[in-house]
């Protein structure tokens, strides 16, 4: 734990790009199931880091890690000043508080408008007046470019709508970091990549950390600041868009030549 400085230090302490969150050799498991095998990994302050790897390998997990939601066997999980596994409830809750999340199977609530949804973290955590949570409602709709929809049915949007709406309700609380799991699944590219246009442009104006978790190997690279890959436990490979691309890692060249025109190994002999 000593090896991770800045992520001791409170938020606000935190340099842009120093790390905000940090994993040290996290193990995970589920009954005999051994899914994460020491994790180490670091994600930077204002910046956004993407996730990828193969279905079942734990990349969810590590999101619920994050917010105390699992605990892990062994290893730390900072958060700002805080050690997620041993913090306190006070602790745990003020640091659900500055994050954001949007789970993968994080739908919307049918049953109410969309102006509701977007407000329920607002009702279940603040004790901010109705008009008040009204105001913050449009402006966080206005901000993921669906201004005036709040008395609408999540049930009549599009899929790239309802995604949209999502973000606003994990952004209605103003948090510092905003984890993203699957923002592009399901979605068609020309959606998607309204979703990554989203994602580059709060990074860049409200300063939010983002961490997304993808299988969409274009959006990883249209949104990516850092990009880590977890493979049977470990984390096979971390680094900056062109590290990634450049990498010779085998199971990482193997799963960018699936997705993108790319050499299975760089240099091969053909
Ligand atoms: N609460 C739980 N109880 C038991 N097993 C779990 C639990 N949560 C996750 N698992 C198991 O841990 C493994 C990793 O799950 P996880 O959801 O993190 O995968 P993932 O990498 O997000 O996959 P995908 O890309 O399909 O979403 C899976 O085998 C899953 O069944
Ligand atoms: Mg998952």
């Amino acid at each position: 734990m000593a090896d991770s400085p800045s992520a001791q230090r409170p938020f606000d302490a935190i340099p842009d790009g120093d790390p905000v969150i940090s994993f040290r050799d996290v193990h995970k498991s589920f009954g005999d199931k051994h899914i994460l095998r020491g994790i180490s990994l670091d994600f930077p302050r204002g910046r956004t880091t993407v996730v990828i790897g193969p279905s079942g390998t734990g990349k969810s997990v590590c999101m619920k890690l994050i917010v105390g939601l699992l605990v892990p066997e062994k290893g730390d999980v900072w958060v700002g000043g805080t050690n997620v596994p041993d913090a306190p409830e006070k602790d745990l809750m003020s640091v659900r508080r500055r994050i954001g999340m949007m789970f993968q199977d994080g739908a919307l609530f049918d049953s109410m408008s969309v102006g509701d949804n977007i407000a329920f973290p607002l009702r279940r955590h603040t004790k901010l007046r109705e008009a008040e949570i009204h105001d913050a409602v449009d402006h966080a709709l206005e901000q993921v470019g669906l201004p005036g929809i709040a008395d609408r049915a999540p049930s009549a949007l599009s899929g790239g709508m309802r995604k949209r709406v999502s973000l606003a309700r994990a952004i209605i609380t103003k948090p510092e970091i905003v984890m993203f799991d699957e923002p592009n699944s399901g979605l068609d590219p020309l959606t998607s990549d309204e979703i990554d246009s989203l994602i580059s442009r709060m990074k860049e104006e409200l300063g939010i950390t983002f961490i997304v978790i993808s299988h969409d190997i274009v959006g990883t690279f249209a949104v990516a600041d850092k990009i880590a890959m977890l493979y049977n436990g470990h984390l096979v490979a971390s680094g900056s868009p062109d590290e990634i691309l450049h990498s010779e890692e085998p199971i990482l060249r193997r799963f960018l030549a699936r997705n993108m025109d790319l050499p299975a190994l760089p240099g091969a002999k053909p």
